[in-house]
């Protein structure tokens, strides 16, 4: 019997390559469209924004992609992160399942987005290009870019969507240490902001209005800025992968094999980024694992929204992709998951969860952090408020094994940790919190803005 807690890899463990999911597709995935012309993109449109590395990336089939050697060296800094045992949650829930999770929160900046700003900012790097844009929901995309920004000396603006930049204030203060300029978005500083605050000078923002703000002003920049997305694309998927690469190996060492992949879900990469080389065990090698991926009832675009041809962002100037949607005009409540707010979801993971291949549920806030605090009491880490959605699943996946006598596998990504989140804790134990369902009527009606698109394209 295997009594161990922490699987770790050595450095020299550390993934050669990412993997490609498009490769292996099952179905094959719908074009990316222009948002004015509504006709497939072209790499010229895309180049406004992306250096072209990235842009192939995008759009490559290849199964692996070799990760350049001055990422690898970064992610020495922190990779490979263990993948830990729960046995002290086990105990606490009484349930003869295993529980594991990848602990995703120990990069510098404390989730899992760092690996791919600093593949990202590498490829922009050498391109020539010298300072980069992005939004930032949570304030962990953000402080994960300009952590990459640092190490590869690139300027940074971040647009911070206004009601996160008010309850995190640490978020923007780690960012402008590793020398990025914050904007509480909408600001002034662009048309499209300028236009929002002009009808609603209060508006609290959102990750959709912010990605306007950045993709404008890299658009405008005549070529001197591009712009940097935390999430959705394949190219964020692709370096998300290590977290899957590194965990198929330390399943190993641990001698069990996931009956069950769980992660929460903003635009997808976390959850990708573990579920995707188990995806591609169940396609090539027969494995039956199950993949899972966990939202908020607040923002529900995998379990309520239709799939369906959207704007990545509000100001529709963003590519239109096919994906579960809420809405481009889709106005978050202020939930305390400020990274699972975005409108829609990642292009790959719509098509796989619309075919079948991934299943998705929705869970309430107020049980969310339930779930982080008794994580917390039993393993010692406070997770982030978004990493605590999959948290609350394992659990419930847990509890269904001990009904069902069942030793089931659980593994888990622990994509963050919560540290900078304690205004949240502190809402939650002072009884602050609510929970919300987002309703059916405002889906019904914000899709009535969708893009018209052929159903031929
Ligand atoms: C800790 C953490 N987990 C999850 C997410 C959700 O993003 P994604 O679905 O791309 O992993 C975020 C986004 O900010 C985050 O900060």
């Amino acid at each position: 019997m295997n009594n161990q807690t922490r699987f770790t890899l050595n450095e020299s463990d550390l993934p050669r390559f990412w993997y490609n999911i498009n490769a292996d597709m099952p179905i094959p995935p719908a074009p990316v469209l222009h948002p004015v012309t509504m006709e497939p993109v072209t790499p010229e449109f895309l180049s406004v924004l992306f250096p072209m590395d990235l842009i192939l990336q995008e759009v490559s089939t290849e199964q692996y992609i070799e990760i350049p050697e001055e990422v690898r060296e970064i992610y020495k800094l922190w990779r490979p992160t263990p993948l830990i045992r729960a046995r002290r949650l086990e105990k606490a829930l009484d349930t003869p399942a295993h529980i594991f999770y990848k602990h995703e929160g120990l990069s510098p900046v404390g989730s899992h987005k760092p690996n791919t700003a600093v593949a990202q900012v590498f490829y922009n790097k050498i391109a020539g290009i010298k300072a980069l844009t992005t939004e930032t929901g949570a304030g962990q995309w953000g402080s994960a870019l300009a952590l990459g920004c640092s190490f590869f000396d690139m300027d940074l603006e971040v647009y911070m969507v206004k009601v996160s930049y008010q309850q995190k204030p640490y978020r923007r203060i780690l960012m402008e240490t590793f020398g990025a300029q914050v904007f509480p978005s909408p600001t002034d500083r662009t048309n499209y902001g300028r236009s929002i605050l002009a009808n609603d000078p209060d508006n609290p923002g959102s990750l959709g209005i912010a990605i306007s703000e950045a993709v404008e002003v890299a658009a405008s920049s005549g070529g001197t800025k591009k712009y940097s997305l935390g999430s959705v694309l394949n190219h964020v998927i692709l370096h998300q992968t290590v977290i899957g690469e590194e965990s198929l190996k330390q399943m190993d060492l641990a001698g069990e094999y996931p009956d069950v992949v769980i992660g929460c879900v903003g635009g997808g990469s976390n959850f990708a980024g573990i579920a995707y080389p188990f995806l591609r065990q169940n396609l090539l090698e027969g494995k039956r694992t199950r993949l899972l991926a966990v939202e908020p009832t607040a923002t529900p675009s995998l379990t309520k929204g239709p799939y369906t041809f959207d704007y990545g962002d509000t100001a529709k100037m963003a590519p239109i992709v096919k994906m579960y949607t809420l809405g481009h005009s889709f106005i978050p409540a202020p939930i305390h998951a400020g990274g699972l707010r975005y409108h829609g979801m990642a292009p790959s993971l719509s098509l796989l969860h619309n075919a079948g291949y991934i299943d998705a549920v929705a869970v309430p806030q107020l049980a969310t952090f339930e779930a982080a605090i008794q994580f917390a009491r039993a393993e010692g880490i406070v997770p982030a408020p978004e990493s605590a959605h999959a948290i609350r699943v394992a659990i419930d996946e847990a509890l269904d094994a001990k009904v069902k006598g069942e030793q089931r596998v659980i593994l888990f990504n622990l994509s963050g940790h919560g540290n900078f989140d304690m205004s949240a804790y502190q809402a939650y134990m002072n009884n602050q919190l609510e929970d919300y369902e987002y309703p059916m009527e405002a889906i019904c009606h914000s899709i009535t803005d969708l893009p018209q698109v052929e159903t031929s394209v």
